[in-house]
């Protein structure tokens, strides 16, 4: 499904008419294309006071190649510790308000309230220097790992004012906070270099924990982190369900990009579009209903049989919408049961059974429904928001063995599903978001892809939104 008033107005005919009229313009958003650097354009690492990762942001930026001004941190670092706050227009190298494609903030030493001016004044004098589909990124502490409480303040602080960033900036710039555990900051590259990157296209307004891989990952395990950003899923075998078609047949797609050999599996009677999804990403398909009683026992023997499973995808979903006072009890049934059950099942069974690889990883497919709800969607929002029960309460158990789970809440994305929407509401789904747009399945595999590979290692038992940052929810 294209969306008509995009191209409509970025036409010049339409960008006129829009401005003339008031209307909002979203712009198209940049995204992934393989080979090219993680960002293009200049970055700008700008720390507060006593900030604790600027080591890991150069290195990490180092890794990345990125064109970075760290030529200047030692001055900043100087003048922050000195003096607590910079004022003055901040900008790369000796242009102030020279354009940048994003901007990393080092927040991770702020303790007093008053010491966030210092921020204030660096986002005040750059926001207006960043690129379409820029970056910002507040990296801060957890206010769950702060012993004091001005400092547990100011860090949740940042949150209210990240959201509200992320709603200003607009141009398809997208803002995230990422709060960063003592010990965390070695993997960071992993977490730049998808938050930095056209990969995280329709991320936004995003609160990520980034927490130390010994406490996800027991350091014993034989972990091969790769940095190679274009096949970070190199030699893994992972498993996709509702792999036929939509978002599902993206996932497939952008894994198989990655590096990754994927099990495509689907309902029977969609077996030929499933073969050719299959054949189109040198996988393999797997027609099989995930309701079936024998179905959990069925993917078992396949991931023996297949030397064992780098992680599993639940992505096939359903819906069957009623007002709960009309809705059918086969409705409530089938929705719960495909979208919440039968993935629990599947997974406890997997683990029990050990299917699955020493460091293997599940991503589960929400919805922003099960997050703010939505009228018509009990069944839906229950099964959703059960999804992302599971992820958070089975968090423990996959880190004990080395391994994670997480969840994606897609927003309004642009498939079958939505095509089937009236005109009114669809319009209306599309727009309300800080981009202005529906996000593409393309954008929801590349989280996924992002959260299925080592790349991901500091994140576990958590939901990323990838909603555009949606007006609807938290
Ligand atoms: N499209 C959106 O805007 C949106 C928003 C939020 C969440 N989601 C979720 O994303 C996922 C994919 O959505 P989509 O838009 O691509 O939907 P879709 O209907 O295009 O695809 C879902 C796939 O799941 C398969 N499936 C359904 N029941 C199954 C079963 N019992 N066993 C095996 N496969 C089964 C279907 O055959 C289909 O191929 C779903 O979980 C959906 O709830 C979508």
């Amino acid at each position: 499904m294209t969306d008509s008033y995009l191209a409509f107005a970025n036409s010049a005919i339409g960008a006129r008419l829009a401005a003339a009229l008031g209307l909002p313009r979203p712009v198209p958003l940049e995204r992934f294309t393989a080979h090219h650097p993680v960002l293009q354009g200049d970055v700008l690492i700008a720390a507060g006071p006593s900030p604790h990762l600027l080591p890991a942001l150069v290195q990490a930026s180092q890794v990345l190649q990125l064109n970075t001004v760290s030529h200047q941190l030692p001055a900043w670092t100087a003048m922050c510790n000195q003096a607590g706050m910079m004022t003055g227009r901040w900008g790369v190298g000796e242009q102030p308000g020279a354009p940048i494609k994003a901007l990393l903030y080092d927040a991770t030493g702020l303790t007093r309230i008053e010491q966030a001016d210092h921020l204030y004044h660096c986002l005040q004098d750059t926001v207006r220097s960043l690129l379409p589909s820029g970056r910002v990124m507040l990296l801060a502490r957890s206010p769950q790992a702060c012993n004091d409480v001005q400092q547990a303040t100011v860090q949740r602080a940042l949150e209210g004012l990240m959201r509200s960033l992320a709603k200003e900036v607009k141009r398809g710039i997208a803002v995230q906070l990422i709060q960063v555990d003592e010990g965390a900051e070695t993997s960071l590259t992993g977490c730049l270099q998808f938050f930095l990157s056209p990969r995280s296209a329709y991320v936004s307004g995003q609160v990520i924990r980034w927490q130390c891989p010994s406490t996800i990952a027991p350091a014993s395990l034989p972990v091969q982190w790769t940095t190679d950003v274009n096949q970070p899923l190199a030699g893994r075998r992972l498993l996709v369900t509702g792999a036929s078609r939509g978002i599902g047949a993206a996932i497939a797609q952008t894994l198989a990009r990655d590096g990754a050999r994927v099990v495509c599996l689907d309902v029977p009677s969609s077996a030929a579009a499933l073969q050719t999804v299959a054949e189109q990403v040198g996988g393999w398909a797997l027609p099989l209903d995930i309701t079936d009683p024998q179905a959990a026992q069925t993917l078992v023997d396949r991931a023996r049989s297949d030397g064992g499973w780098d992680g599993v995808v639940h992505n096939a979903g359903i819906t069957r919408d009623k007002t709960i006072a009309r809705m059918p009890e086969h409705a409530w049934r089938s929705v719960t049961t495909v979208n919440l059950l039968s993935p629990a099942v599947i997974t406890q069974t997997l683990l029990d059974a050990q299917v699955l690889a020493a460091d293997a990883r599940v991503v589960c497919v929400s919805s922003i429904s099960g997050i703010a709800g939505n009228v018509g969607q009990t069944n839906y929002a229950f099964s959703k928001a059960g999804v992302i029960g599971l992820v958070q309460s089975m968090a423990p158990a996959f880190a004990a063995r080395g391994m994670a789970i997480n969840a994606v809440a897609p927003g309004f994305i642009e498939t079958q599903m939505t095509a089937a929407i009236p005109f009114a509401i669809r319009e209306a789904g599309r727009r309300m978001n800080a981009m202005g747009q529906g996000g593409l399945p393309v954008d929801v595999a590349e989280t996924i892809a992002w959260l299925m590979s080592p790349l991901s290692r500091g994140v576990n038992g958590q939901v990323i939104r990838v909603c555009g940052q949606s007006w609807l929810g938290a």
